[in-house]
């Protein structure tokens, strides 16, 4: 990894981790130019830890508390002092599969990302592929966007489409999408760390054109 690229990277994830693994892998490629700084799990066997650990970058599991769908008081907290512990610049959610509310919005605001598997504002909330699937649309896809306090909800960083074919079943179109997201992520977070992303209201502004 090049030591001279400081822009720090915390990522959350709940599952298998395979869009962190892109991340990584376009980070050790010097494709963003960024260090992983931390990645942090609600989930103790969660793959994503795993990934981090083969790739010997500092990993933690976080108890997230009582709640099902968010991270209670105390875990919200442990959560933001790990991130400003490690000075992320940017918090990558991949597959984090609880709301991040009020304290921890206000403590990294505009500066977290997630992607989303569908074009949004379609579909948003569960298993957007299988709710794209059952509307039957013909072209579905992923999105990056920016977090704020709503479900799915914040500015749009870049879209890529994926076409729905007429023999897709939810797991064939699941996987197409992912593969999509492997893709995307990496660009959106590369062009976050060069800086070459304004905000302007709902409207994200690329200096160089994401395609
Ligand atoms: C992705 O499909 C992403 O769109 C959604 O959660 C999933 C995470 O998958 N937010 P992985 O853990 O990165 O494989």
């Amino acid at each position: 990894m090049p030591v001279n690229n400081t822009f720090r990277i915390g990522v959350l994830g709940s599952g298998k981790g395979s869009n962190f693994v892109a991340m990584a892998d376009a980070v050790a490629a010097g494709k963003i130019p960024a260090q992983m700084a931390l990645v942090l799990s609600d989930i103790e066997s969660a793959g994503i830890l795993a990934h981090a650990h083969e790739r010997n970058l500092p990993a933690q599991f976080i108890p997230p508390g009582q709640f099902r769908t968010k991270l209670d008081d105390d875990a919200e907290d442990a959560f933001v002092s790990a991130l400003q512990n490690a000075r992320v610049d940017l918090i990558v959610l991949a597959g984090f599969m609880r709301v991040l509310k009020g304290n921890f919005l206000r403590a990294f605001e505009g500066r977290i990302v997630n992607i989303h598997p569908s074009l949004l504002p379609s579909f948003p909330g569960l298993e957007a592929w299988k709710q794209a699937l059952a509307h039957g649309v013909k072209v579905t896809g992923c999105t990056v966007h920016f977090v704020d306090a709503g479900v799915d909800a914040g500015a749009i960083i870049a879209q890529q489409t994926v076409p729905v074919r007429d023999d897709d079943t939810p797991e064939s179109l699941h996987q197409r999408i992912h593969a999509a997201e492997h893709e995307l992520y990496p660009r959106c977070v590369a062009a976050l760390a060069r800086k070459e992303i304004s905000v302007s209201g709902r409207r994200v502004i690329w200096k160089t054109h994401p395609d």
